[in-house]
């Protein structure tokens, strides 16, 4: 069965029973008993050991699921691996009411990514550039002698583009290197090209190569998610207009964009994270981008339709692989990408992309109403009762009173622990 005729509209999936919970992902993303049994599995040393230097042990966080994303037209199941509480309910409540107008739609560039090579000690900068434009064709042959199995499959280096930059140094040449590197993140392949490249360049200008490396900045791989909030579900009109209010507060000011995007990077490094990607390059990326025009601003950007429904969207770079790098060798991020049912790197980086829409709309709807905090409480609730010293369904007991006689507070869950022992 496919992803196409399952639904990820799963009510009351935060009630059930963690095995249960498993059941279904199962069932959804065909996972075999070896799979499901990762769940409650770490990283076994040998393999961390391998992956960076000077190893002890490993570092776990929590792996949830967002339910009820539909994502041009296919379901999915969103595996996020978080320590903040709220966010995995938020997606998935965002995702739901996005799927009441047919869910989220996207679009994206081919995975294009730039490598940077500067050259220095030039004496005639005008003259340079010209003779790296005139020897375009060398250069890209040479570039994707690096890299004989990305051409086969399709990608390899496009084109460059030559920058003259000012600096206190004086001019310098910056060479843009274009490469497709289909479905990897693209670092390894892209620096080896660049390097590759650095004598030839000093050959062509009589320049010094510095640097050579790829720019976090992939603003020739973008993806775009867009959704339509019911207004009904968002509790009317005046609600839609509260939203907008506090969203052009991020479209102007800074201090706000940061928090803003924030909240996006909340839901998009989860899944950054759970799929063996680098979420330090994505944040990068994120964060450059939203600075393109000067201004630092919302990643994200809302408005209403005729019909008075919210309509969301985001755009960002998302340099995402789904072959080499961690994500192949990390048994916890083969198994997510199988839960998603994802076949190439433009698919997970939609997904992705979607999931920071909906964690974007969740913070600012609930900002705009009740506030984020009321959504922290339950789990907060249950933190603190277990500290008080309460197990199984004790938790959900002293919780609930707590929320009931507005006192979360440890003291106050061991007086109702006493009493219900
Ligand atoms: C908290 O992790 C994220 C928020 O601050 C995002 C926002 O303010 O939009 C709630």
């Amino acid at each position: 069965m496919s992803n196409v005729e399952k639904s990820s509209s799963i009510s009351g999936f935060y009630k059930m029973a963690i095995e249960e919970r498993i059941k279904i992902v199962k069932n959804f993303s065909g996972l075999n008993e070896e799979e499901t049994k990762l769940f409650s599995s770490s990283l076994d040393i040998q393999t961390a050991d391998r992956m960076i230097e000077n190893v002890l042990g490993t570092f776990e966080l929590p792996l949830g699921i967002a339910v009820n994303f539909q994502i041009n037209g296919k379901d999915y199941l969103v595996p996020m691996a978080i320590e903040e509480s709220s966010v995995v309910a938020a997606a998935s409540n965002a995702a739901k009411i996005a799927r009441i107008k047919g869910g989220f739609t996207t679009e994206s560039t081919n995975p294009l990514m730039i490598g940077q090579i500067q050259l220095l000690n030039l004496v005639d900068v005008a003259t340079a550039v010209q003779k790296i434009i005139d020897h375009k064709k060398e250069i890209l042959q040479i570039a994707n002698d690096q890299d004989k199995i990305l051409v086969k499959f399709g990608g390899g280096a496009k084109d460059i583009e030559v920058r003259i930059l000012d600096s206190p140094m004086g001019k310098m040449i910056v060479t843009h290197l274009i490469v497709d590197v289909r479905d990897a993140m693209g670092a390894n392949a892209v620096n080896t090209m660049c390097e590759a490249l650095a004598p030839v360049l000093e050959e062509i200008t009589g320049g010094k190569v510095r640097l050579k490396i790829l720019s976090n900045l992939a603003d020739k791989r973008i993806v775009k998610a867009k959704a339509v909030f019911d207004k009904v579900k968002m509790g009317g009109e005046s609600v839609v207009d509260a939203f907008l209010e506090s969203y052009t507060l991020a479209s102007i000011d800074p201090y706000r964009a940061a928090t803003h995007n924030k909240g996006i990077m909340n839901g998009i490094d989860a899944l950054i994270i759970a799929s063996g990607n680098d979420f330090r390059a994505i944040e990068a990326g994120a964060h450059a981008y939203a600075a393109r025009n000067g201004l630092y601003t919302s990643l994200s950007s809302y408005q209403k339709n005729e019909n008075g429904d919210l309509v969301g969207e985001l755009e960002l770079p998302l340099a995402v692989g789904i072959i080499g790098g961690a994500g192949n060798i990390h048994p916890k991020a083969k198994l997510c990408k199988k839960i998603l049912g994802i076949n190439t790197a433009k698919e997970l980086a939609e997904v992705v992309a979607c999931l920071g829409l909906a964690q974007n709309f969740a913070a600012l709807f609930a900002l705009s109403t009740v506030g984020i905090q009321k959504g922290h409480m339950s789990l907060h609730a249950k933190n603190i009762a277990v500290m008080a010293g309460a197990v199984g369904d004790q938790i959900d007991k002293v919780a609930e009173q707590m929320i009931k006689e507005k006192k979360i507070k440890l003291d106050k869950a061991k007086e109702i622990l006493e009493k219900i022992k």
